[in-house]
């Protein structure tokens, strides 16, 4: 899986979009890639934190449509579903480095981690209205939660996007630096130096109290996601797409 890569910074695991000639779009099978990774990181004794990145100018464009068109996720075991899973019962810290664009799934995963470093050229968008398609991986609570319904509904309703300052005062996003991923790799490397078990515990208890009900959001959402993926309006905004791009 060249598409999904890994690497190591000393007990930090980092994973990496690396499909930057589509915007880091991802596909099932890297789905798949990110939930093996997160599996193996969540097993392994010597991994203390994870650094979620990108290749290229882009966090990721979110889910690729051509991918999406030709082979729906329209099961609850999808990789897609196995991936936002893996997300909300990952058990360690899990930061994100964000550059460029964030569209769809790249805002809503950032909702599950834990520290969020965004560089200025961050702009986060969740056009899931726009494709005929609704909000994902929770973020329908997650979202309203962190903002305030009326704002997380201007963002929902209108598709709009907005920056790395804003998404800051928001919440999305713990800090901005012009390096975003030397930043969260020293955030990474701060965490990891703590007692392990005490983070991991600390993790769960912040966590305890949304788990079980973002687990259930989730199923709603992804019943809803699956209809309207086959729906007309989805089917014109995912052509309107190929055609802007001749194919
Ligand atoms: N799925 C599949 N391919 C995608 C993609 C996606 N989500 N986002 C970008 N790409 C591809 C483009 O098709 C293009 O590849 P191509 O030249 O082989 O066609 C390449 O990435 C570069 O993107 P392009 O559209 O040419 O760049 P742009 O600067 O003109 O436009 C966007 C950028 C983000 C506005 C545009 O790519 C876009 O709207 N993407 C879809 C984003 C989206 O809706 N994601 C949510 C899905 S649920």
């Amino acid at each position: 899986m060249t598409e999904i890569t890994t690497s190591r910074q000393g007990q930090t695991l980092v994973i990496s979009f690396n499909r930057p000639e589509k915007m880091n779009a991802i596909t099932r099978s890297m789905y798949a890639g990110l939930t093996q990774n997160l599996n193996d990181a969540a097993g392994d004794f010597g991994i203390r934190c994870v650094v979620l990145t990108s290749e290229g100018d882009h966090f990721t464009s979110g889910n690729d449509i051509r991918d999406f068109m030709s082979n729906p996720p329209t099961e609850s075991d999808s990789d897609v579903a196995k991936f936002l899973g893996a997300l909300l019962d990952f058990p360690k810290p899990l930061l994100a480095a964000v550059k460029g664009n964030a569209i769809g799934v790249g805002t809503t995963m950032l909702l599950h981690c834990d520290v969020v470093v965004a560089s200025p050229t961050a702009n986060f968008s969740m056009p899931f209205t726009s494709l005929g398609l609704v909000p994902e991986a929770g973020s329908s609570m997650l979202f309203p939660n962190l903002v305030g319904y009326q704002r997380a509904a201007k963002v929902f309703m209108t598709g709009e996007s907005f920056g790395a300052d804003e998404a800051k005062e928001m919440g999305l996003v713990a800090t901005v630096a012009d390096d975003a991923f030397a930043e969260a790799i020293s955030i990474a490397e701060k965490i990891a130096a703590q007692p392990p078990q005490a983070i991991i515990n600390t993790k769960a208890l912040m966590k305890a109290g949304k788990h079980d009900a973002v687990a259930a959001v989730m199923r709603a959402e992804f019943e809803i996601f699956a209809l309207a993926l086959q729906s007309e309006e989805a089917a014109e905004a995912f052509m309107n797409f190929m055609s802007k791009r001749g194919k």
